[in-house]
């Protein structure tokens, strides 16, 4: 029989500047209170310059090394999910191993927007399954603040920069990833995208003066598609393994709006208790959000040994999937 692959270790990163939406009422014509109540978010934190991705996910790592007790020389591979990786090449997994020391693992990153960090574990749980590596770490890291227009009042007050980090490991306890369900539909690429710098528009003064190296965000399509994707997808795995919300202890959404996880929270039929929400203090942190979740959720006791865990995400792409484990570690 395949062995499962299990959660370990989790951490996370954030940086210490705070922006809050008082901030941005200087910065754009926006208040407060239009922000808290169309998205849940008060305010989010900002990497310093001459920092990038890969600084905040080695943080996260070191410390999941830490927190499992274990050398960087014991990893077999590095996988980030991210969007704003340090340069086009070499890939911030590259950087990541540098940076903490992790000699004897390889390395590679993956672009899937706000479910990097999901695709990515999908990704990791294989290595694991198969029997080919015995650790693997999975990252989500965003510096958002690096591809957000600052003067476009429809996207600066949504994002932040955060990393988060999980270990995996072979199950021996019937514990861990139960299943994944993942989907994607190009269609919705023109709806959110940073649309130059890449191969089909290298930088020019003319992309620079267009602002195409910033995010773009058509914010009510995305809207319509996140709600409904990403309820169906967290109701059609639970299904599936005839689970229902009762049996759930915590649910971990990808942290976009506030209206976002209502919806699937109601879809799901679970009671607010069993969600987990962080959106007010960090915003969208996009790769980062569901490892950075379910990290502040472990390290707040919520999670025991043998829990029933349901992840969700939707993002550019669009991308979208949920992920159902049980929960194979003790309360801290
Ligand atoms: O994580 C990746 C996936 N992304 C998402 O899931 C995001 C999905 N979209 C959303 O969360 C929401 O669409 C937003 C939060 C981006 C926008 O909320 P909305 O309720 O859809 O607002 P809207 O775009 O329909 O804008 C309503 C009004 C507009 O003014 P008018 O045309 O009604 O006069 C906007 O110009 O609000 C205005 N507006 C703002 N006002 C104050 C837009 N941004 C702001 C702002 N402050 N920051």
């Amino acid at each position: 029989m395949l062995r499962r692959a299990k959660i370990s270790a989790v951490s996370h990163y954030v940086p210490e500047k705070v922006l809050t939406n008082h901030d941005l009422e200087q910065m754009v014509d926006t208040n407060d209170e239009w922000i808290q109540t169309r998205t849940g978010i008060r305010e989010r934190r900002i990497l310093e310059d001459g920092k990038a991705t890969s600084d905040m996910a080695a943080e996260a790592v070191r410390k999941l090394c830490e927190q499992r007790g274990i050398d960087p020389l014991e990893i077999d591979l590095i996988i980030v999910g991210t969007i704003t990786p340090d340069m086009f090449f070499p890939s911030t997994g590259n950087l990541v191993q540098d940076k903490v020391g992790a000699k004897n693992a390889w390395s590679y990153d993956v672009a899937a927007a706000c479910s990097g960090f999901l695709f990515a574990l999908s990704s990791g749980a294989q290595f694991i399954t198969s029997g080919m590596h015995k650790k693997v770490v999975v990252v989500g890291a965003d510096k958002m603040s690096a591809i957000v227009n600052y003067k476009d009042r429809n996207t600066c007050v949504l994002f932040g920069d955060a990393a988060g980090a999980v270990l995996l490991e072979p199950d021996e306890e019937d514990t861990g990833i139960i299943d994944f369900m993942l989907h994607t539909d190009g269609h919705g690429s023109e709806s959110l995208q940073m649309k130059a710098g890449g191969s089909l528009y290298p930088a020019t003064l003319r992309t620079v003066a267009n602002d195409w190296h910033f995010i773009y965000q058509d914010g009510k399509q995305v809207f319509k598609f996140a709600v409904q994707r990403m309820a169906d997808v967290s109701v059609k795995i639970l299904e599936k393994h005839n689970y229902t919300g009762d049996d759930l202890k915590l649910f971990v959404p990808h942290q976009a709006n506030l209206r976002i996880i209502d919806a699937a929270v109601k879809r799901l039929g679970i009671s607010n208790d069993k969600v987990m929400i962080n959106i007010g203090n960090y915003g969208n942190t996009t790769a980062a959000t569901i490892p950075l979740a379910l990290s502040e959720a472990y390290q707040e006791g919520r999670l025991d040994k043998n829990d029933l865990v349901l992840f969700a995400t939707f993002g550019g792409g669009f991308t979208w999937g949920s992920s159902l484990l049980k929960w194979a570690m003790p309360k801290p």
